[in-house]
């Protein structure tokens, strides 16, 4: 990508940005009541859908999962987008303020704070607890946006966004989910198209530019990062919350061949393209199958 296509990319994005930002205060209506039955998410999403557990469950404690997972990973969405304005911030520090690609990399960092407060409130509207990743998660991901380079920053940018995007994409096309739940989906869905726009193309120039060596040690770090981003979605504490065994939950999510497959789908667009740049590749191709997003 040369400087001219990123600064036409950037103001492309700018202007998007001007006609559709929208404001969670009037397209989310938090007043709504919550439907008596109505899942939080797709049942086919919920991760222990289709596992002998599920089938035990009532549909009252399946309900209240949807709930949670969904609480969950508002809370995984608000640690990334934390992590994801950090490096931006980063990123545009010795750059020309006058161009078009700083202003936009401005304007998604704008769009991540509203989203951050979407999700807070949504957790708080769920009367579910504020859940974090792990505390090992949490120390990695401080330290990798606070040292990230070149492709790093672009490519975790992408893992945090469009395995989790599919995700809502995919709750929108399901109508017999919360409507409420639904609003905060779209909100996100349609400012995160410009954030993934936006990454894809950074990546790909940062990433043609990196020498070999260089490639070696990124698709290391990388993943490293999808790692502990996919396996920080669901917090075990979700489990107890319904009456659950945390660990025996968890150990039937992880190797729930249903679960799999809804990761390796929600992931599609993300691994075909970094399978094609070389992203993946080598030894780390390995981590990302243990993660379930690599069939
Ligand atoms: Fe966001
Ligand atoms: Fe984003």
């Amino acid at each position: 990508m040369s400087v001219d296509l990123q600064e036409r990319t950037a103001q492309r994005l700018i202007a998007a940005s001007a006609k559709h930002t929208l404001d969670p205060d009037t397209e989310v209506d938090w007043e709504a009541p919550l439907l008596a039955h109505a899942p939080f998410m797709p049942w086919e999403s919920v991760s222990l859908f289709d596992t002998p557990l599920w089938w035990g469950m009532s549909p009252q404690q399946r309900q209240d999962l949807s709930r949670h997972e969904v609480a969950s990973l508002a809370a995984t969405g608000i640690w990334l987008e934390n992590l994801l304005m950090r490096m931006l911030l980063r990123h545009v520090a010795p750059l020309d303020p006058r161009s078009a690609h700083v202003q936009y990399a401005l304007t998604e960092i704008e769009d991540e704070c509203r989203h951050s407060i979407m999700f807070g409130r949504l957790i708080e509207r769920l009367g579910c607890p504020a859940y974090e990743p792990h505390r090992v998660a949490r120390r990695l991901g401080a330290l990798f946006a606070s040292t990230s380079d070149g492709p790093e920053v672009f490519a975790a940018a992408l893992i945090g966004e469009e395995v989790l995007d599919q995700l809502q994409r995919r709750s929108l096309a399901d109508e017999t989910v919360q409507p409420f739940a639904q609003q905060v989906n779209r909100v996100h869905v349609v400012e995160e198209a410009r954030h993934i726009g936006y990454a894809r193309g950074e990546l790909t120039r940062q990433w043609q530019a990196a020498s070999a060596p260089k490639r070696v040690l990124f698709r290391a770090t990388i993943a490293a990062t999808v790692a502990t981003t996919v396996g920080s979605y669901i917090s075990p504490a979700v489990y107890s919350a319904v009456g659950l065994d945390p660990r025996e939950a968890a150990r039937a999510a992880r190797t729930s061949p249903h679960r799999r497959e809804v990761l390796r789908t929600a992931g599609e667009r993300l691994t075909d393209r970094f399978l094609e740049l070389g992203i993946i590749g080598g030894p780390s191709k390995q981590v990302w199958r243990r993660v379930g997003l690599l069939g």
